[in-house]
């Protein structure tokens, strides 16, 4: 098993198969991208596999397929199906923007995905260009509708709250939830890169994090109704408008930690093991894996080296990468 300094359980594994996205949001990258990983610096679908059985043999249960934009890369539906193959592993999602989901849905369900979770920051499709620099609303609801149809359930929608640019829609989001069975996921933008200025007519990045304390104040109207029972394994908060069919959640990783309940471990995209979303330490393992060397040693000190908590609050920030380089 692998257990931590701080008695944590690690069971699931994040796993981000590539640095490229075919969107530029703003509170992730600058418009014009950032300098990207060469292929052959990139693990390939059966080093992930050989990384994915070890950690399984030593307890990890949960698979995560992030990016960048995961569904950018050829064939995705071949590893979540070389994944589903391996004994121990018992959920596979996918966090996606959703852009090239309509047409592979169907293929990802067949191979053995059981969730998506699929960035939506505002209704608005004008907006929506302007976060996403070039991103089209429509498709992405097209996928979301191909992914409810084909089973990939609950639906996760991931919405970046953001002051200025979509605070107005934070009680529309929430009111999908009245009609459908997802789960609308309010979340607080991380200081991650978040560059000098988004341009777009947007207010400077730093006026726009809103709490989620004052997202609730925000959603009051709504009479939102704590979740008893556990819905989702995750980091959110989780509640009910009266009635409804889906669940409100709230994601906080500055002002309510959920540190001493983390489960995770991170594989990037170039081969590290990455035991903190915002902390910089990582352990390089492509090269070891290459040469043929044993990386359980790797995994173990991944683990051995995984922070108690995060700085975020201090006004540290991880500066070794960018949103898309990490995975989510
Ligand atoms: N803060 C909070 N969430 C972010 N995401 C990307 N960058 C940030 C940030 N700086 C979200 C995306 C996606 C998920 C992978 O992470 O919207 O839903
Ligand atoms: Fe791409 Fe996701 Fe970053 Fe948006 S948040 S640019 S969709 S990786």
């Amino acid at each position: 098993m692998l257990i931590d300094r701080f008695g944590r359980l690690i069971t699931y594994l994040r796993i981000s198969v590539t640095d490229r996205c075919n969107m530029r949001c703003v509170y992730c990258m600058p418009a014009e991208g950032i300098p990207l990983q060469s292929h052959e610096n990139i693990l390939r679908y059966e080093e992930i596999v050989q990384i994915v059985r070890l950690a399984a043999e030593h307890g990890i249960r949960e698979v995560r397929l992030t990016g960048g934009e995961p569904l950018v890369r050829l064939d995705l539906p071949i590893l979540v199906h070389m994944i589903a193959q391996i004994p121990g592993i018992e959920d596979i999602s996918l966090t996606t923007n959703g852009l090239l989901l309509e047409k592979v849905a169907q293929s990802l369900a067949e191979a053995g995905l059981k969730r998506v979770n699929i960035s939506l920051d505002t209704l608005d499709s004008a907006k929506f260009e302007r976060i996403t620099r070039g991103g089209s609303l429509e498709k992405v609801l097209r996928g979301i509708e191909a992914a409810e149809r084909v089973g990939l359930a609950p639906i996760k929608l991931n919405v970046v709250a953001m002051r200025g640019v979509n605070d107005d829609e934070l009680i529309e989001m929430a009111k999908l939830t009245l009609q459908r069975p997802w789960h609308v996921r309010f979340i607080e933008m991380m200081p991650i890169q978040n560059q000098d200025s988004w341009g777009n007519g947007f207010p400077p990045p730093e006026e726009a994090y809103i709490s989620v304390h004052e997202m609730r104040q925000l959603l009051f109207p709504l009479n939102l109704q704590p979740v008893n029972e556990k819905v989702g394994n995750g980091p959110a908060r989780e509640y009910r408008i009266p009635g409804a069919k889906g669940i409100v959640g709230f994601i906080s990783p500055i002002g309510e930690h959920f540190c001493q309940s983390c489960n995770r471990l991170r594989l990037t995209a170039d081969g590290h093991l990455r035991p903190c979303l915002l902390s910089d330490l990582e352990i390089p393992v492509l090269q070891a894996l290459r040469a043929g060397e044993d990386i359980l040693p790797l995994l173990e000190r991944a683990i051995l080296i995984k922070p108690e908590g995060h700085e975020l609050a201090l006004n540290h920030s991880p500066m070794s990468r960018c949103m898309r380089q990490i995975g989510g």
